[in-house]
């Protein structure tokens, strides 16, 4: 045998001089939930280790995060039922939670990378990513709604807008509604690639914003097609998004793969709340090694080719120095 590949692995030394990919704090995006009030931490119960904060708790989790090397958070935001209606005006109120919460951020930390969530759920009192009428998801109409989103994120000092409504042409029209108000240096992280998937369950737990009738799936993707993908990531591309993201992550490595080879753009991966909940729960029951599950999710993110990873697991992974 003139070909030995196990000689590449025969010590740590060789093993880590021949290693393909590597996962740091620069590649990782800790999502953080905000609700109303003082002081208030709160666990979400399907996501162990997982908090709601309050504004002032939030800005205390951002400090920690900062002293880790963790640098970018994306804001969700818990929203009482009392404020939400048909058209999700409390998105772009002046004074609510979450444009509260990044200018709060931006005031302490400039130098944190805010990114802010586009899509109406968390506000809509039908529960849906657009403006329902007679059952049906309205797309046209929707835009309008997410402009308003987007231009009220940009102006409280959002860093990168992620719409992750699925409406057709919403990255052109939030990056108009942005151009024509200033706002060039906004950033476009599309969620090109949304499947209607069962992982998204703990983060509406978390959020209460379950849809309160039907499901996603004439908006997010059937997981069942990878090609379509393609449409959507060339679309969001032409239409001026700087990152597309692949939704949810660890079943869809393929479609990172995919977009990352037809793209000259960064990739972003989304290793959403059903997969953060997944492998919880394995190591609750002593099934998986915790450190050595949670590193190899993240590798496998970088190796199909993401330069950004949404995680849960990013404060845990560089508090216990994994990485
Ligand atoms: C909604 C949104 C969802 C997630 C991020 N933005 C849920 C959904 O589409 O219903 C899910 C994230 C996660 O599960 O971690 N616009």
């Amino acid at each position: 045998m003139l070909q030995r590949p196990r000689r590449n692995r025969k010590s740590e030394v060789i093993r880590q001089m021949v290693q393909e990919t590597h996962v740091s704090a620069a590649n990782l995006i800790f999502p953080l939930f905000i609700v109303e009030g003082d002081n208030q931490k709160t666990e979400v119960s399907s996501m162990p280790g997982i908090f709601r904060y309050s504004i002032d708790n939030l800005l205390r989790e951002v400090e920690s995060c900062l002293n880790l090397g963790l640098k970018s958070f994306d804001l969700f935001p818990n929203i009482d039922e009392a404020l939400k209606d048909k058209y999700a005006t409390e998105s772009h109120r002046d004074e609510s939670l979450y444009l509260r919460a990044i200018r709060a951020v931006k005031k302490e930390f400039p130098e944190a990378c805010v990114i802010t969530d586009v899509a109406m759920d968390p506000y809509s009192s039908d529960g849906h990513d657009g403006i329902v009428e007679n059952g049906e998801i309205l797309n046209d109409e929707t835009l309008e709604v997410l402009g308003k989103m987007a231009l009220a994120h940009a102006r409280s000092g959002a860093d990168i807008i992620a719409p992750s409504d699925m409406m057709d042409g919403r990255v052109g029209y939030i990056r108009n509604v942005l151009d024509e108000n200033g706002f060039t240096g906004v950033s476009i992280m599309s969620y090109s690639a949304k499947y209607a998937s069962a992982f998204y369950g703990p983060f509406r737990d978390a959020l209460n914003s379950a849809p309160k009738f039907g499901d996603k799936k004439t908006y997010q993707m059937n997981p069942a097609n990878q090609r379509e993908a393609l449409i959507e990531a060339r679309l969001d591309e032409a239409e001026g998004a700087d990152f597309l993201m692949v939704k949810p992550g660890l079943p869809y490595l393929d479609v990172i793969k995919l977009l990352k080879d037809s793209t000259e753009l960064p990739i972003a991966a989304y290793n959403v709340s059903g997969e953060y909940a997944m492998i919880k729960a394995a190591i609750r029951n002593g099934w998986l090694n915790e450190q050595r599950a949670i590193t190899e999710v993240l590798t496998s993110f970088r190796r199909a080719g993401a330069s950004a990873i949404l995680t849960y697991h990013a404060k845990e992974v560089l508090e216990n120095k994994w990485l």
